[in-house]
């Protein structure tokens, strides 16, 4: 039995369960593995609660229509509104995180063909190589420990250059190898998703090999052509991304669709688990560090308020607004995710009704760590502008 703060605006009963009887499972083939097909832009570098491209790519044609404006303001790996251009929608993207903006802007403007984005490349890594050499003694000890100090030396001349406005491709390219225990990647053995060092799993001693040099230029060519593997060019046409948080949004007048996956309420942790692309990205800024359980929770709580102010006043009549929300189970919660959506969106925004509700499962590895007993399922909530 789960138990919410607010009265079900499904079954307008407090503190009852939904009847279940209201949510439709999945389609079969949302289920499917898709990394295969999908444009291989998608796979530019890795990140945590990304949403299955099939899954954003179904959504935007069920809920939007050609040349519709499409908005997703926790934009994270850019997923939704590469979608959507690939689409022939107009997108507008936000989110909180310099990673976030950095992912999206790569894959919604990218070099527009594989003999371009090498061209580029090359005459970055010739712009690289004219810096001087990097002092490590000046790099924090947390960085220096994943890399062989000559591979660090050349990354970090390199990221010196793709952090220069334009240069989104090539750092999203660069963060795509930063880290993995693959031959193709650049540090020492380390996990792909969050930078942890595999240095019990794989030894200097056993594993020598995996603590050599690792040259950047070939890493990141053979990169370059992974990612024009299956090139599909997104239209640049209507595209924006704002680096924003929610509370400080400034959303489109009006738009056609929202369609979003707001952060989990406790689940995820961006600043910690990005911590060394973000370095990369930015040296300078300080650690982000997610806030405590309790304010995250009450941050995502007034998250979804300000966006449900915005969406009763841009939402174009007939308007769909998706939320992709994690079903959490967490001890010290009575109310799941989107019970609190559901109910912020009812009161906040009057002239959105709750079509429909979309539950599917979450596939292990998307699943959260901290102090849940797990996220077993994302549901679709459907509203549309009465
Ligand atoms: C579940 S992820 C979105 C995943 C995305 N749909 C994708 O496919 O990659 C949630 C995103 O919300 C962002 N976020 C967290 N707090 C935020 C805030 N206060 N304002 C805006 N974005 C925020 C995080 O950086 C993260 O990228």
């Amino acid at each position: 039995m789960t138990y919410f703060r607010y009265p079900c605006p499904l079954c307008m009963a407090s503190r009852r369960v939904h009847s279940q009887d209201r949510i439709k499972p999945a389609p079969q083939w949302w289920k499917a593995p898709c990394s295969h097909i999908e444009c291989s832009l998608h796979q530019l570098a890795p990140y945590i609660g990304k949403i299955k491209s099939r899954i954003a790519g179904d959504l935007v044609e069920r809920y939007t229509k050609s040349g519709d404006l499409v908005v997703d303001p926790f934009a994270g790996a850019g997923t939704i509104p590469l979608e959507a251009t690939l689409r022939g929608r107009r997108a507008f993207a936000a989110d909180i995180s310099p990673y976030s903006r950095i992912l999206s802007l790569a894959k919604l403007s990218p070099p527009p063909t594989l003999n371009e984005a090498l061209k580029r490349t090359e005459s970055a890594l010739l712009e690289a190589e004219s810096l001087p050499t990097p002092d490590l003694r000046t790099i924090p000890s947390w960085v220096r420990q994943f890399f062989h100090p000559d591979t660090l030396r050349e990354t970090l001349r390199f990221a010196a250059v793709a952090r220069q406005p334009g240069n989104e491709f090539l750092m999203a390219c660069l963060l795509g190898i930063l880290h993995h225990q693959r031959p193709g990647f650049l540090s020492y053995p380390s996990s792909h998703l969050v930078p942890y060092l595999r240095d019990k799993k794989y030894p200097s001693t056993q594993f020598p090999e995996m603590y050599t040099y690792r040259e950047l230029r070939p890493r990141l060519f053979a990169k370059i052509h992974r990612t024009y593997r299956r090139f599909e060019r997104p239209s640049s046409r209507g595209v924006t991304f704002r680096q924003s948080a929610i509370e400080h949004l400034k959303m489109p007048k009006r738009f056609n669709a929202l369609i979003t996956s707001p952060p989990y309420m406790n689940a995820l942790d961006y600043g910690r688990d990005n911590r060394l692309r973000l370095w990369f990205i930015n040296p300078d800024l300080a650690e982000l560090k997610d806030a405590d359980i309790a304010k995250r929770r009450k941050t995502f709580i007034d998250g979804i308020t300000r966006l449900a102010d915005k969406l009763e006043k841009g939402l174009t009549s007939r308007g769909y607004g998706v939320f992709v929300v994690g079903e959490e189970v967490h001890r010290s919660f009575y109310a799941h995710p989107s019970e609190v959506v559901i109910s912020i969106i009812t009161q906040r925004a009057p002239s959105l009704i709750l079509r429909n509700i979309i539950a599917d499962d979450i596939p292990d590895v998307r699943r959260t760590r901290r102090e849940c007993r797990g996220i077993k399922t994302e549901q679709f909530l459907i509203f549309q502008h009465s």
